[in-house]
Parts: structure tokens; C-alpha cells; sequence
């Protein structure tokens, strides 16, 4: 085959400032995809990407080539409007759980196609996974019968959509090219687009535990992937929400499915239930649906009644007790005052260490490990009060977990909480 351009002209474009045109981009990402283009060319087209940015026309035209690496995901067969949440992940950020089932409770499907953790944040695959049983790999035609039956599934996205990000992801990993504004958001975008929901908001977060710590930054993410879904039809919106301070009370496979469980019921942290219900509205208002409240299906059952459904559905036992870690280890506080405020990443990192976490692609993951917290920025805390509970199956990752925690909490006589509103902004296309 000939092929229709050399990688050297498209790599000195870029570094040069020019915007590249829509062949090349088209070519560039297919003949990366068929190994045409080798990886250290790639690298240095995605470092002058970083460095000197793409335009709206470079990133939706990206995009578009990452979504045609692979196949696209129809659900049309499904009689109910497919409506889609994505989270850029966070500490704590165990919401697709609970509210997965709750859209479906209120009229909704959501072909919810996750991956699992790296890093401080776990992945949604990794929580379900602590689950006896349950099963993250289905076929194409499994995920059908599981959205039609259950009207929401949470599975493995399949190796056919956009396997270009997944070569390009791997590749920004170890060139230190994940940060760049055009590539976050054509990676995260393709996957969703090619997902195929006709309605998805999108969860960026924002603050020390989140990918994106600058609010200003986040926003500029977010606006830039509304465009994207807009430009491909997908109903899209954003929410900006805060990941200053984890979210919840736990972090940390099978304790973030307790958690879950527990807003199901009824009851759980009021920062979980209020970002589930704000997020489920967002999902089915976008998708046009006039279905139950969420909050009624909160509180009637309904979407524990899905939970169930869908849990059984993949193999696994919504009844199973959940694994607990061999060991414990307690935090306590050193002094007495108010807690003002609590770093979401160096509790992430900490429960990564415990072994919640994983530091390469492939990794086994603690179901276990995690970090319990009995209390948050606000709360009055007396000396030698319980903050942590800190679980793992290995005593010996207890030290370097509890390294991370120093200067984690700021505990002050008289003093005044200082964190983001849940919400800090909203884009609707
Ligand atoms: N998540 C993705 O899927 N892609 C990115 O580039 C960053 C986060």
C-alpha cells in the first residue's frame, strides 16, 4: 500500500505551529492504528500537540478518526432512550454504582462501557469486581441482553471501540503527554461517542484528588467535550464538580460498593446521594425522559430493585458478603479543633498503597483495601478521635500508606472550613 503521507511532514507541521489538515489527521491516526507509524514518531506528535495545541476543527476531526479506528456500538433494539454518564475520575467516585440503576428506575438505559483504575483513582470495573462472582467481560451480545433486561449494564468496554485511544493512551502514559486539553478530551470522547448513548453529562472534577486540579482547566475540559458530543449529535452536558476532599465516606474497592449499597437503601453519605441525584436528573432531563424523581426511586426501592437485577445478570451475588481486609490499622487525630480541610489525593494515594490500587496495566487489585473516614472538613474533632480506618491484606503496606497521609487533614482551633462547592459549574451545549 502507498501510503499518502510521511509522519516526519505531519510531526514538523505541528512543531511549527501549523494546523494540520483533515487527511492527515485521518491518515496519522489510521496508520498509527495499523503500525505504519511508529511509536517514537507518535510520541513526538503528541509532545508538539501538547506543546502547541489543536484548534476545534484539529479535535473534532481527531476524534472522528479515533471513533473510526473501530466499531460503533448500535442500541437501537433497546426501547427506552440510552442516556450516559462519564466521570473523569476521582477519590472516592464510586457514583456510576448507585446511579446506573437509579436512571434505569426512572425510565432510562445506560450502556455504562467503564475501564479499570490506574493510579490514585479507582476504576468502576475494579469496585464491581469485589462483587462473588460478577463478571466485567461480556460480548457485544450480552451487553444487549443485559441493558434490555436490566436497563442499565456496567461492563468492560470491548477491544473493537476506538483502539486507536487505546495504543495512544498507553503511549501518552510513559511520555508524560496525558495533560494536554485536545487529547484528554478526544480520548475520553471517542470511547463515548463510539459507546453510542444518545445522551451523555459528563463528571469533570476538579481539585487536588482530580485529574484536573484547576477549576479553570476543568472548565476549558469540559467545554471543549461538550462541543465534541454536540458536533456528534450526542445530547451532551457537563457538570464541574469538586474533588478537593474524597467523596463519601470510603475509598477502596469493596468498601465503595458497601457505600453504594447503602445510598440504594435509602440512606448513605449526603455528598454521594446528592451527586447521584443531581447527576441522574441531569441524565434523564438531557435524554428527554419524564420518568419517576430519582429521589423517589432512591427511597421506594426501585433502584435497588435494578441493582439486583443487574448484578445477578453479570454472575455475581448482590447478597454475597463483601470481602473484608485481613488488617487494620486506626489514624488518630493529634490535636482538637475544627477539621478545615482534607486532601483528596493523598487519600487516594493512601489507599493505593493499602493495595487498592494499581501502579501498572494489568496489576491485581486488594477487593479489600481501602480507607474508611469517620470524619470531614466541618466536623469538631477531639484529640486522639478516631479520622481513619485503614484496611489491607499486607500489614507491611501500612507504613508507606500512612506516610501519605501526612498533612492530609488541617485540624484548627476555631477555624473555617475552606472547600468547593460540590457543583462548580454547569456547561449545556
Ligand atoms: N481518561 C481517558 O479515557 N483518557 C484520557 O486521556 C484521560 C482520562
Amino acid at each position: 500500500m502507498i501510503e499518502q503521507f510521511a509522519a516526519v511532514e505531519i510531526i514538523s507541521a505541528k512543531r511549527d505551529r501549523h494546523e494540520l489538515t483533515d487527511p492527515q489527521i485521518d491518515w496519522v491516526i489510521s496508520a498509527y492504528t495499523r503500525g505504519v507509524v511508529a511509536d517514537e514518531q507518535m510520541s513526538a506528535l503528541l509532545m508538539a500537540i501538547l506543546l502547541n495545541g489543536m484548534n476545534s476543527r484539529e479535535i473534532s476531526r481527531w476524534t472522528n478518526a479515533m471513533i473510526n479506528s473501530g466499531e460503533r456500538m448500535n442500541w437501537s433494539a433497546i426501547d427506552r432512550p440510552t442516556t450516559d454518564k462519564h466521570s473523569t475520575g476521582g477519590v472516592g467516585d464510586k457514583i456510576t454504582l448507585p446511579l446506573a440503576p437509579l436512571v434505569s428506575a426512572c425510565g432510562g438505559a445506560v450502556p455504562q462501557l467503564s475501564g479499570r483504575g490506574l493510579g490514585h483513582t479507582g476504576g468502576t470495573l475494579d469496585k464491581l469486581e469485589s462483587i462473588p462472582g460478577w463478571q466485567a467481560e461480556l460480548t457485544n451480545e450480552k451487553m444487549l441482553k443485559v441493558l434490555q433486561d436490566c436497563g442499565a449494564v456496567i461492563c468492560a468496554a470491548g477491544k473493537g471501540l476506538a483502539p486507536a485511544d487505546k495504543k495512544l493512551y498507553a503511549l501518552r502514559d510513559v511520555t508524560a503527554t496525558v495533560e494536554a486539553i485536545p487529547l484528554i478530551a478526544s480520548s475520553i470522547m471517542s470511547k463515548k461517542i463510539a459507546e453510542g448513548t444518545s445522551a451523555l453529562i459528563l463528571d469533570v472534577k476538579t481539585g487536588s484528588g482530580a485529574f484536573m486540579s484547576d477549576p479553570a482547566k476543568a472548565g476549558e475540559l469540559a467545554r471543549t467535550m461538550v462541543a465534541l458530543g454536540i458536533d456528534a449529535g450526542v445530547k451532551t452536558r457537563a457538570l464541574v464538580t469538586a474533588m478537593d476532599v474524597p467523596l463519601g465516606l470510603t475509598a477502596g474497592n469493596a468498601l465503595e460498593v458497601r457505600e453504594s449499597v447503602e445510598v440504594l437503601a435509602g440512606g448513605g453519605p449526603s455528598d454521594v446521594v446528592e451527586l447521584t441525584i443531581l447527576l441522574a436528573r441531569e441524565m434523564i432531563d438531557a435524554a428527554g425522559i419524564k420518568g419517576k424523581d430519582p429521589e423517589v426511586a432512591l427511597k421506594d426501592g426501585s433502584a435497588m430493585d435494578v441493582w439486583k437485577r443487574m448484578i445477578r445478570a453479570q454472575g455475581g451475588n448482590p447478597e454475597a458478603k463483601l470481602p473484608v481486609a485481613r488488617e487494620q490499622q486506626h489514624f488518630l487525630a493529634t490535636t482538637s479543633g475544627t477539621m478545615t480541610t482534607m486532601d483528596a489525593m493523598k487519600v487516594g494515594v493512601s489507599a493505593w498503597r493499602l493495595g487498592a490500587g494499581r501502579s501498572r496495566q494489568g496489576e491485581s487489585v486488594q477487593a479489600g483495601a481501602g480507607i474508611e473516614l469517620h470524619a470531614k472538613p466541618g466536623d469538631e474533632i477531639t484529640v486522639g478521635q478516631l479520622l481513619m480506618t485503614l484496611h489491607t491484606d499486607e500489614p507491611a503496606r501500612f507504613e508507606r500508606a500512612i506516610q501519605a497521609l501526612e498533612g492530609c487533614v488541617e485540624i484548627v482551633k476555631g477555624g473555617s472550613v475552606n472547600r468547593l462547592p460540590l457543583v462548580v459549574e454547569r456547561i449545556q451545549g
